[in-house]
C-alpha cells in the first residue's frame, strides 16, 4: 500500500520549531554542565542521564519539523551527488548498534553489489535509510530477525527492508506516511516516537523520484519497499551500450 502525505502547516511549524530549538539546546548544555560541575549521587546522575535523553528527543524532534518544513517549502532543484546505499544501511547499522543488541536482533543482508550506487541528496537519503533501519530495530521483538535487500531492477534500485516485528494493523497501514501519525498497535506498547519519520521518508523519497510501499501482518512483520532511480548513464556509457 503507498500514500501520499497532505502538505504540513508550515509557517506555524516553522516559526514554533525555531522558537523553541534555542531554549532546547540551552537546557541541554545546562544538564550537560551540571554533569561536569562534580560528583553526583547515583540518584542525581539517573535523573540528569533521563534529562539530557529528554532534550535529545526534543532536539530530534524540533530539527525533524524544520527539515519537514524545509522540504515542503523548498522547490529547489536538489544538489545531488553519488550516494552508496549499501554504506548507508552500514552506518545506519552502526548508529543503532546497541538497541541491535539489546534485542539479539540478527541483521541479514541480501546486496548484489558492493555499493549499490544513486544520486542524490546524501544527507537526506542517509536520513531515509536511518529512519527505515530504526523502525525495523524499534518495532521489532527480542530475537527477531531483520532482512535488507537492495538490488537492480531495470531502471531502479530496489530497497527492501522486512521486520519480524509487531507490525502494522491494515486500517493504518494508510497513515503511516502522515505526519505525526502513530498506530495504537505501538503506543500500546509504550514504543516512543513522533511520527514524523516516515513523513520525511516519503518527502525525501519523493524528491528523488522514487516510490515507496508498505506492507504488514499484525504480530509477524512489515517490510517497506522503496525504489530509487538508477544513475543516469554518461554520455560515454551510453555510447558504449549503445555501440
Ligand atoms: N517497522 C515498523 N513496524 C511496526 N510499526 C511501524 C514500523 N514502522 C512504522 N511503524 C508505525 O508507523 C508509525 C509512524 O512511523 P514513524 O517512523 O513515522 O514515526 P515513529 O517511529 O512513531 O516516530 P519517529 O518520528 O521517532 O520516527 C509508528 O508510530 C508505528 O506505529
Ligand atoms: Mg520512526
Amino acid at each position: 500500500m503507498s500514500s501520499r502525505t497532505q502538505p504540513l502547516e508550515t509557517d506555524y511549524m516553522r516559526l514554533m520549531a525555531h522558537e523553541l530549538k534555542i531554549p532546547i539546546s540551552s537546557a541541554k548544555m545546562l544538564a550537560d554542565l551540571v554533569q561536569s560541575t562534580g560528583e553526583l549521587n547515583n540518584q542525581q546522575q539517573q535523573y540528569l542521564e533521563k534529562m539530557i535523553t529528554v532534550f535529545d528527543r526534543m532536539a530530534q524532534f524540533i530539527n525533524d519539523i524544520l527539515e519537514l518544513a524545509r522540504l515542503d517549502k523548498n522547490h529547489e532543484p536538489l544538489e545531488v551527488l553519488p550516494c552508496s546505499l549499501t554504506v548507508f544501511v552500514k552506518d545506519a547499522e552502526e548508529l543503532i548498534s546497541a538497541m541491535i543488541q539489546e534485542k539479539n536482533l540478527t541483521v541479514v543482508h541480501e546486496f548484489d553489489s558492493e555499493l549499490s550506487v544513486v544520486e542524490g541528496s546524501p544527507q537526506l537519503l542517509a536520513l531515509v535509510v536511518n529512519n527505515l533501519v530504526g523502525n525495523a530495530v524499534k518495532y521489532n521483538v527480542a530475537n527477531g530477525t531483520i532482512k535488507i535487500a537492495i538490488k537492480a531492477i531495470e531502471n531502479f534500485y530496489q530497497f527492501r527492508i522486512e521486520d519480524s516485528g509487531i507490525g502494522i494493523p491494515q486500517e493504518d497501514l494508510p497513515s503511516v506516511f502522515q505526519p505525526f501519525f502513530r498506530s495504537n498497535h505501538a503506543k500500546r506498547r509504550r514504543i516512543e516516537g513522533t511520527g514524523l519519520g516516515l513523513a520525511l521518508v516519503q518527502r525525501v523519497v519523493e524528491l528523488h523520484h522514487g516510490t515507496i510501499t508498505v506492507s504488514s501482518v499484525v504480530n509477524q512483520g512489515t517490510t517497506f519497499v522503496m525504489s530509487l532511480p538508477l544513475p543516469n548513464p554518461t554520455p560515454d556509457q551510453s555510447v558504449s551500450m549503445n555501440a
